[in-house]
């Protein structure tokens, strides 16, 4: 499922080319007429850019005439979009709008009589924003955005988007890894006090916390999330040494401001990390908070981006915590760091077991369902059988 070039051409077209809402960027990214922004859907290079009526519309960044990329800035701001090849221009609909020497020269060459600009205009996506979340789907006739999300998403992604935002800055990253490997991350609960090694060394992150992890009723979606204080140092100590996982005495931070949490929202959950089908993100991890995105590379690569915000209305100081907590997540990120590590391990290591199974069994076997518990991993069941569903192949003697 990792390796092979003819599953992700098939993902290509029946997930991020399908039936899926995918995460484009936030409104706050492209607020006046004019602003644009490239991003990915899969591999498909897109444009997504505000009119001067104020809508939002995106089309594939792909020129109609030889294929040359046409949009290359990251973001900007512009009255249309020409191609740099031949200098063919489109609205910021998409539509084409100029062909040099259409005519031709001298009374000779040119395109045809035939031609016909409005035959080449480029694809478009469909755009909705929830929230000020703007994401775009290839197939026109998909559920509307907020049925899609479902109601567990709308409350918890609706709760972080629920005021005017501030950007505060990016974080990218390239992984060397098939792009599944991280929602399965992204989903799996129960790695976050193992493998990272701030959250073990000082027990921010711990198994023995109240947690959860709870998926929308298709379980295309999911959220993690934990209580901070919901446990004791003591009971902690215990679990871990009795599940023999190395831990003495847990180090105490000399200056706890980086992790501390000031309470801001009505659910009271130190961390919330979400994953939205099939290429989005949200997080907030004590008062950090980020949307990231994913753009598949092949195989073999993905790319990461974390957008991370704030409030319109936070105070400087607290613009100044969550930057300082932003240490936290991203590439090189006290917290995210070793999953690109891990999951370029699972990468390299199953290129040669490719006939093989995982065992994904932590949090029970027999139907999906919300687990009140972080050693659980029915969460990354649950996007397998979602994936399963919309691709149409399943593994041998899977219920159907
Ligand atoms: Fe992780």
């Amino acid at each position: 499922m990792y390796h092979d070039p003819e599953i992700y051409a098939l993902e290509q077209e029946r997930i991020f080319k399908g039936k899926a809402w995918n995460i484009l960027c936030l409104e706050a990214e492209i607020p006046n007429p004019g602003d644009f922004q490239i991003c990915h859907v899969g591999d498909t290079p897109v444009v997504v850019n505000r009119d001067e009526d104020g809508k939002v519309y995106a089309f594939v960044n792909r020129c109609a005439h030889r294929g040359a990329e046409i949009v290359r800035e990251p973001r900007g701001n512009g009255t249309d979009h020409t191609c740099i090849y031949h200098a063919w221009c489109y609205s910021r609909k998409g539509e084409l709008t100029g062909v040099p020497f259409r005519r031709g020269a001298n009374g000779k060459g040119g395109m045809p009589a035939s031609f016909e600009p409005k035959q080449h205009n480029l694809q478009t996506l469909k755009v909705e924003s929830f929230k000020g979340c703007l994401f775009g789907s290839f197939d026109h006739d998909i559920e509307p955005l907020e049925e899609y999300l479902g109601p567990l998403m709308v409350d918890h992604v609706g709760g972080l988007l629920d005021k005017p935002i501030k950007i505060l800055g990016y974080q990218r990253q390239r992984i060397k890894a098939n792009w599944k490997l991280y929602p399965e991350n992204i989903k799996d609960a129960y790695h976050g006090s193992l493998l990272h090694e701030f959250n073990r060394t000082f027990g921010l992150s711990r198994l023995t916390q109240v947690a959860g992890g709870y998926m929308d009723e298709k379980h295309r979606h999911s959220i993690l999330f934990q209580f901070s204080g919901s446990d004791s140092d003591e009971v902690a100590l215990r679990a871990y040494r009795e599940a023999g996982v190395q831990r003495g005495e847990l180090m105490k931070l000399n200056d706890y401001d980086m992790v501390r949490i000031i309470p801001e929202n009505d659910k009271g959950m130190s961390t919330r990390v979400i994953n939205l089908f099939p290429n989005g993100f949200f997080h907030q991890i004590a008062n950090t908070l980020a949307m990231r995105k994913l753009r598949t590379l092949g195989v073999d690569e993905f790319e990461l981006t974390w957008t991370l915000f704030g409030y319109e209305d936070d105070t400087p100081e607290m613009t100044e915590h969550r930057l300082n907590q932003a240490n936290m997540v991203g590439p090189a990120g006290l917290i995210s760091m070793e999953d690109g590590e891990a999951l370029e391990l699972v990468h390299r290591t199953t290129k040669t077991a490719q006939n093989e199974y995982a065992v994904i069994e932590m949090g029970g076997v027999g139907p999906i369902g919300d687990r009140d518990t972080r050693v659980n991993e029915v969460t990354v069941r649950g996007f397998w059988a979602y994936y399963s569903q919309l691709m149409g192949i399943a593994p041998e003697g899977a219920e159907q």
